[in-house]
């Protein structure tokens, strides 16, 4: 008999429950007897014994279902040394309702945040197994995350609509990418949506390259640009501040984020109307595309298997076209950036794409 305790935590995306349906189809397929533990509400859920039996009925029809049926949260790791409200420990507290479930296993599902915490209740004695989600692709140890993908497709349809009505008005528009502190998304998006501009975290802009983009196309007779703009994008001036200085401006900007700054600063240099189109959280919304659901059914078999084989401490992660487990000291609290000289970003310049640098 085995007793798993599942969870997911952090912000959601699409392909959580692909996932989770993966793992249990493998270990229902396998002879071993189960019992899945589905914490609700992400680590909250482990903390507070706030759980529901589930069973394979649960993980039926859902592959293709967004969200995920255990519902989410963010429990920030630095204050998961803290005590809540009511002075709990909530490390202790979590250890203590895996040992009085007497679990064999904890399969959790999450980013970077959610990595950290994984990483800390394997050093504190317990086995767990986790799967990489996230539309950021930011997580370390893997090429690739699931909810990646479908971001992409999201974002890129809204690059796509936005061409049409920039080029019936000849307009600028920035349409702006989520991906938190890395331009996976932005850059993806950005090169599949035909962006004429890709602004990303990894490479601070400098507004007078933006705006001799913009000009040098429409010496060339185009009549509109469309820049992705990734929510993290920095300027050069911006990059040179120290963290505090930076945390003191974006507390006493008028803009709502670092889009609508630039459309401010091209609107002055250039008497040009530009529009700003924020797609948010549809990005992580709706069904997984059908790469996801493949990429987060294979993620979440192996990690079936390597529960069966009693293999923890793992994240099982893709590298190179396999899948891989990586050890989780190895991911937790590092970010995977894009590299400013990657190839892809070399390719991007050669096919005219400007990052404003
Ligand atoms: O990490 C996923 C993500 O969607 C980021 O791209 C974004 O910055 C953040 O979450 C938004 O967080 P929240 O849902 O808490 O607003």
């Amino acid at each position: 008999m085995k007793r798993i305790g599942m969870l997911t935590s952090g912000g959601d995306c699409q392909a959580l429950n692909a996932a989770m349906r993966g793992v249990v189809k493998c270990l229902s397929y396998s002879k071993e007897d189960v019992e899945i533990y589905g914490f609700l509400d992400g680590y909250r859920g482990l903390i507070y014994s706030d759980f529901r039996m589930l069973t394979g009925a649960d993980f039926s029809g859902i592959l293709t279902k967004g969200g995920t049926i255990l519902g989410t949260s963010r429990t920030p790791f630095k204050l998961i040394r803290e005590p809540d409200e009511n002075g709990l420990d909530k490390v202790e507290a979590m250890k203590q309702n895996y040992y009085k479930l007497k679990l064999d296993c904890l399969v959790i599902l999450g980013g970077n945040g959610t990595h950290k915490t994984a990483n800390l209740l394997r050093q504190e004695g317990l086995n767990v197994v986790t799967l990489p989600k996230t539309i950021d692709n930011d997580l370390w140890g893997t090429d690739m995350t699931f909810g990646f993908q479908s971001a992409i497709d999201i974002a890129t349809d809204a690059i796509d609509c936005i061409h049409t009505t920039a080029a019936s008005h000849g307009r600028v528009f920035i349409v702006e990418v989520m991906g938190h502190k890395v331009g996976w998304l932005t850059l993806n998006a950005g090169m599949a949506g035909g962006a004429d501009i890709i602004l990303i975290p990894e490479i601070p802009y400098d507004i007078d390259k933006v705006v001799e983009a913009i000009e040098t196309r429409q010496k060339r007779g185009s009549r509109f640009t469309i820049l992705a703009v990734a929510e993290g994008a920095i300027s050069k001036q911006d990059a040179k501040l120290s963290k505090k200085e930076y945390k003191e401006k974006l507390k006493n900007t008028p803009y709502p984020s670092v889009s609508y700054e630039i459309a401010a600063q091209i609107q002055k240099k250039t008497g040009q109307e530009v529009r700003v189109t924020v797609p948010g959280h549809t990005q992580r919304g709706g069904s997984p595309c059908p790469y996801d659901r493949v990429f987060a059914s294979r993620l979440g078999s192996e990690a079936g298997k390597m529960i069966l084989k009693g293999e923890y401490g793992f994240m099982v992660g893709y590298r190179n076209r396999e899948i891989v487990k990586v050890p989780l000291e190895e991911v937790a609290g590092k970010l995977k950036m894009v590299a400013p000289d990657a190839t892809i970003v070399k390719e991007a310049k050669m096919l005219g794409i400007s990052f404003g640098d």
